[in-house]
Formats: structure tokens, sequence, C-alpha cells
């Protein structure tokens, strides 16, 4: 059985590999491979980002009433599902790809200096119980659109 890990943990799984796919992106030389990678990548951080959006982002902003934080989350993810769209129609583009990858990065910087540290002084979030939440939510839309 597996350590128990807490929300952020969980989810900055989900960023490491992501930031595996975008090397693995880098990495291809067919089509093919790009296009698999592409789909497989835009399909996860949709996943990560929905769990987010209906899970994570509304919990910590009841714990810590730090709405500007979310804004400026929501904004991202916003720029980020943009991007994604884009890549939808033209896996192959290396270039929309390194967008998304700053995007992303700057993003889940956020996460991981600002978010993540003020989740876990927060009083009221119970970040092993939000884990399994996020955990159940992922695997029910892995299984409902799979990759
Ligand atoms: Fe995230
Ligand atoms: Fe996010």
């Amino acid at each position: 059985m597996p350590q128990q890990q807490d929300a952020c943990t969980l989810l900055d799984e989900d960023h490491n590999s992501a930031f595996r796919l975008f090397e693995q992106y880098k990495a291809a030389h067919d089509d093919n491979r790009k296009r698999l990678l592409a789909s497989q990548l835009c399909h996860d951080l949709l996943v990560h980002m929905q769990i987010e959006d209906e899970i994570f982002y509304p919990a910590f902003q009841r714990a810590t009433g730090d709405q500007p934080l979310v804004r400026e989350s929501d904004r991202e993810h916003r720029e980020a599902r943009d991007l994604i769209g884009r890549i939808e129609n033209a896996p192959t583009d290396a270039r929309l790809m390194l967008q998304l990858e700053d995007v992303i990065l700057d993003h889940v910087n956020d996460e991981r200096e600002k978010m993540f540290p003020e989740a876990r002084k927060a009083k009221g979030m119970d970040l092993m119980q939000l884990a399994q939440q996020l955990a159940a939510r992922k695997t029910e839309l892995l299984a409902a659109h799979p990759a």
C-alpha cells in the first residue's frame, strides 16, 4: 500500500508527468509520435485542470479567502485551454507546444510557490480528504474519455 499523499503532492505528480511528456514531445522525430504525445498531454492537462477547477480551487478559496490567487489561476487555465484547443488542430506544431509549455511552467510555479504553501498552512483544509476526492474524480474522468 503506497503511503498516502496530500492533495498538493497528488497535483504536483500530474505536473511532473506533464513536464516529462513535454520533454518526450521535444525529443520526438516523427509526426505520428508527436501526434500521440500531444493528444496524451492535452488530455492529461484538461483532466488535471478540471479536477482543480471542480475540487481544489473552490476548497482553497473557501479555506483561505484568497480570491486574487484563484482568479489569476483561472486566467492561466483559460490561457492553457485556448492553446490546447489550437494544438488539438495542429498537434505537430512545435511552436504552439512551446507556448503551452511556457504557460504551464508559469502556472505550475504559481501553484508550487504560492498556492500549495498557502493551502498547507490553511486551517480548514483537509488535504488528505481532498486528495481522495481528486483521485476519485480523476479516475472517473479518465474512464469517461480515455486518451
Ligand atoms: Fe496544477
Ligand atoms: Fe492549475
